[in-house]
């Protein structure tokens, strides 16, 4: 089995699951085809719709004796007429749906491995999801008995073996921990038909979360019968992989229709607001009066174009960074959604484990809801555990974001006055909807890369309220100034003026001029650097980088900002312009090495990946021995060996927790060697 990374955003990634019958690239949406009755050909689903997988169920094939034949002597494959990768399920759900399934769980995965099938499903146990919970419990106990036969029997077929529950986490938990000890190749969140059909998509996201935290991250995840678009992109978000839908067309024999934002009945449509073939080509009185069997054809044809259209639009918004804005467009189409995805905010610690570091997108606020995301809540964590202020400026003078950036450019008039009266004491910060934001870190994502309205809600000038008093709480001060000039940061101010003694300045002329008690000499370049050192890799950084030898930089001469700096004339880091944060050289990581013990920082390899590595190959994680359980994905990394010796630099694909489950794949782009 073989599932490796390409991209990744939140806990969802584009992967590449390999099979019996070659590659797909996830997300994916298998379309289910019952090889009794295809609605719509497999010919055309591959032509039309670019289907790439799909899932059948072996256990209607397995009932027919005629099916079963051909199934058995030519392959399943063959009976389909498909070659690409091929899904069977178990009959789980029929059992559930119709109580009829009388067939061996034990053979029913036997028969998936003959017939040929690429991924077979066991006969989980499935029930309502609000039985009694002694119940549930017995079905898992059921469940993981025959999860743990069928393995013995998957041969070379890969097996998944499904997560069931029902509405208990708890059992969500323990199952999806002892199913995370066997070795299946999938695993899919069973039982969660239900919740979707009832709209109940905060037991949703609870399950899933619980389930893909116990879960191995080097499995892709499956969620049954999960078929759709308006739940797409908050199921990959939460790391879900893999879907299958039959939904598209058992909602068009209801004369249903999908949308990414819900679901509508013909019945109610005027208009058709959508520009698919069939909406193209028919307007709604057409699908009216059309024959029954036709008209469902069409509408399960629209419904799958909807269906694939929205999975890549998923992939297209991983690929750009942009799928917590993706998902917060979609959660306000059902107040359940949105109530679903507040929810996230429980979970915002592991969602910044996995996240990026940086994005090629901006953050967009969207509604209160984005702040709750991992972006700030490791803006304000890493600000707490890795800055600290200048020493030598005592005397704080906060200033409002007013939406222009970079926000030092914005206050260059009064930077200058301020340096002019020779106040050198002061230091420089900016309140924004992160907080404070200090002179120093202004660039680094997601502050510089991020789009804000200019009007608050209440819970952005509270959770405003909340990093100001922190930071003020944590950072002692002589004095504190704020200039006024942006009406919900003055609110806000206003708060905590009399805690924090805030002297509130209606302009700038008002700053005291006696605040430079001894004359001293600050290097405000110097501490920005430093500071995003220490942002970026840890603190301590900043000083072991810059403090003892002769560092000179160079601007780039478009933009004037700071690209290259040099210690000694040698160069030692570039300073990335859309993301503001370092890359390092040789010379930056042998400083880091010495100033941090191990694994700090580090992805440590065998001997084996030594001269691949050596000769600049990217590195694989199944080389990977030892590494930093808190580096993030995209972030840079130093590759050593298992003595420590330094190798190489890169960038990490992988977040820390990740390096010891992941057999295949890169795991580190290397930039530079030794
Ligand atoms: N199809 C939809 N839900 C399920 C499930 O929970 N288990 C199996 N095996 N198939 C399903
Ligand atoms: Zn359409």
């Amino acid at each position: 089995m073989s599932f490796e990374l390409k991209d990744r955003d939140g806990l969802g990634r584009i992967g590449i699951l390999e099979t019996k019958h070659g590659k797909v690239e996830t997300p994916v949406l298998m379309p289910v085809i019952n090889p009794k009755i295809q609605t719509i050909p497999v010919k055309k689903l591959i032509e039309n719709f670019k289907a790439k997988m799909f899932i059948t169920n072996s256990y209607i094939i397995h009932k027919d004796p005629q099916l079963r034949e051909i199934a058995l002597s030519k392959g399943v494959h063959k009976l389909l007429e498909f070659n690409g990768p091929l899904m069977t399920d178990s009959g789980s759900f029929q059992l559930y749906m119709y109580g009829d399934v009388q067939v061996d769980p034990i053979e029913i995965v036997r028969f998936q491995r003959d017939i040929g099938s690429d991924i077979g499903v066991i006969l989980d146990v499935f029930r309502e999801p609000d039985v009694p919970k002694e119940q549930v419990k017995a079905d898992i106990e059921e469940t993981l008995r025959r999860a743990k036969l069928s393995i013995k029997e998957k041969g070379d077929m890969l097996l998944a073996v499904t997560v069931q529950g029902g509405k208990y986490l708890d059992l969500r938990k323990y199952c999806a921990k002892e199913m995370a000890k066997l070795d299946a190749d999938i695993y899919p969140i069973g039982g969660v038909v239900p919740f979707m059909e009832n709209y109940r998509f905060r037991e949703l996201v609870e399950i899933i979360m619980t389930v893909k935290q116990h879960l191995p991250p080097c499995k892709p995840i499956h969620l049954f019968g999960c078929g759709h678009p308006m739940i797409f992109a908050l199921a990959v978000l939460l790391g879900c992989d893999m879907f299958d839908s039959a939904s598209y067309s058992k909602y068009a024999l209801d004369n249903r229709l999908m949308f990414p934002t819900g679901t509508i009945h013909l019945n109610n449509l005027e208009y058709l607001p959508c520009s698919c073939p069939i909406c193209s080509k028919y307007d709604v009185s057409d699908l009216r009066e059309m024959p029954k069997e036709e008209r469902i054809r069409k509408i399960a044809e629209h419904n799958l174009y909807v269906s694939f259209e929205e999975i890549r639009r998923v992939k297209q918004a991983i690929r750009e960074g942009s799928l917590w804005e993706l998902v917060e467009m979609r959660v306000r189409s059902h107040p359940n959604l949105l109530e679903a995805y507040r929810v996230l905010k429980k979970y915002v610690d592991i969602f910044e484990q996995y996240d990026p570091i940086v994005k090629k997108s901006a953050f967009f606020y969207t509604g209160s809801e984005s702040l709750n995301r991992p972006e700030p809540y490791r803006y304000a964590k890493r600000l707490i555990e890795r800055y600290s202020p200048p020493q030598l400026a005592s005397i704080l003078l906060l200033l409002p974001d007013k939406g222009v950036k970079p926000y030092t450019k914005y206050y260059g008039d009064i930077l200058n006055q301020i340096r002019k009266r020779g106040l050198k004491n002061v230091h420089i910060a900016f309140l924004t909807i992160f907080g404070v934001v200090p002179f120093e870190l202004e660039e680094v994502y997601p502050i510089q890369q991020s789009v804000v309205p200019k009007i608050f809600d209440k819970d952005a000038i509270f959770y405003i309220g909340k990093q100001l008093e922190e930071y003020l709480t944590r950072n002692s001060y002589s004095k504190v100034f704020y200039l006024k000039g942006m009406n919900d940061f003055d609110e806000v101010v206003k708060e905590y003026s009399k805690k924090f003694k805030i002297v509130i300045l209606n302009n700038i002329n008002e700053l005291p001029t006696n605040l430079t008690e001894t004359l001293i000499d600050r290097n405000e370049i110097l501490e920005k650097l430093r500071c995003v050192a220490d942002y970026q890799f840890g603190k301590g950084a900043g000083k072991a980088l810059f403090e003892k030898d002769k560092i000179t930089w160079k601007r780039s001469r478009e933009t004037g900002k700071i690209r290259y700096i040099y210690k000694d004339g040698e160069l030692l880091l570039s300073l990335v312009p859309t993301s503001g944060f370092f890359t390092l050289t040789i010379k930056a990581a042998k400083i880091l090495l010495e100033s941090f013990k191990p694994p700090k920082l580090r992805v440590a390899v065998n001997a084996d990946a030594e001269p691949f590595v050596k000769r600049g190959r990217s590195v694989f994680s199944k080389f990977v021995v030892d590494n930093d359980p808190e580096i993030r994905p995209g972030e840079e990394v130093i590759v050593v060996n298992r003595e420590d010796e330094l190798l190489a630099i890169g960038k990490s694909i992988l977040a820390g927790t990740e390096f010891s489950f992941f057999k295949k794949g890169v795991a580190i782009k290397i930039r530079k060697t030794i």
